[in-house]
């Protein structure tokens, strides 16, 4: 990875720009201040608590906090800052829903383990089972809560970190992940499946 980030050492992208991400994690945001380094014009943009918590810490440049639910207009695209905190985990946790294309940048929400699959395909049911081995998210209501308001962006398309993205039917994926977790997980969420 490191040697990846090198790509960015000299600064070569000089128009302004906006970096985000999902929450604090090597593979999140690792490589943000090398970002910033190559991007001298660059913010890191993110959601106000996250900003006050860490990323104004953890940043070389002050970020832009941006107010839950506000989007940025990026010229020709809307990204909206959705706070989920918890979800999967840390207390700054967001998603971005870009509007324009109803994309849900989904982060680690729909994780899939092995072979990639096609879009449309089934891609709770090979999240739930990552889940149940993984245990990464937060216990209790909260997952099943966050994935039920995500299901009111109605998004066309859910963009996976890890496995395969989804082009469908957003909402009903997001809601049919949300009563399987709670059928699957119970209250105590995929812990229950550790011990
Ligand atoms: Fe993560």
């Amino acid at each position: 990875m490191r040697s990846r980030i090198g790509l960015f050492s000299r600064p070569r992208i000089s128009h302004k720009s906006r970096i985000s991400f999902g929450h604090v994690e090597a593979d999140e945001c690792g490589g943000m201040n090398a970002l910033l380094r190559a991007a001298p014009n660059t913010t890191v943009a993110f959601g106000a608590l996250g900003c006050a918590v860490s990323i104004r810490d953890l940043a070389d440049r002050p970020p832009h906090p941006v107010p839950d639910g506000d989007a940025l207009d990026l010229g020709g695209r809307r990204v909206r800052f959705v706070a989920t905190p918890h979800v999967p985990h840390n207390w700054e946790a967001q998603v971005l829903y870009e509007e324009t294309t109803r994309t849900l940048l989904c982060g680690d929400l729909f994780t899939q383990a092995g072979r990639s699959r096609a879009i449309d395909d089934d891609v709770v049911t090979p999240a739930l089972d990552a889940q149940a081995s993984l245990a990464s998210a937060a216990p209790g209501p909260a997952v099943p809560a966050v994935l039920r308001w995500l299901a009111e962006l109605q998004p066309e398309t859910l963009a996976t970190m890890h496995g395969a993205s989804f082009v469908g039917d957003g909402a009903s994926a997001l809601d049919s992940f949300a009563t399987g977790w709670e059928a699957r997980f119970g209250a105590r969420g995929a812990l229950s499946t550790l011990r």
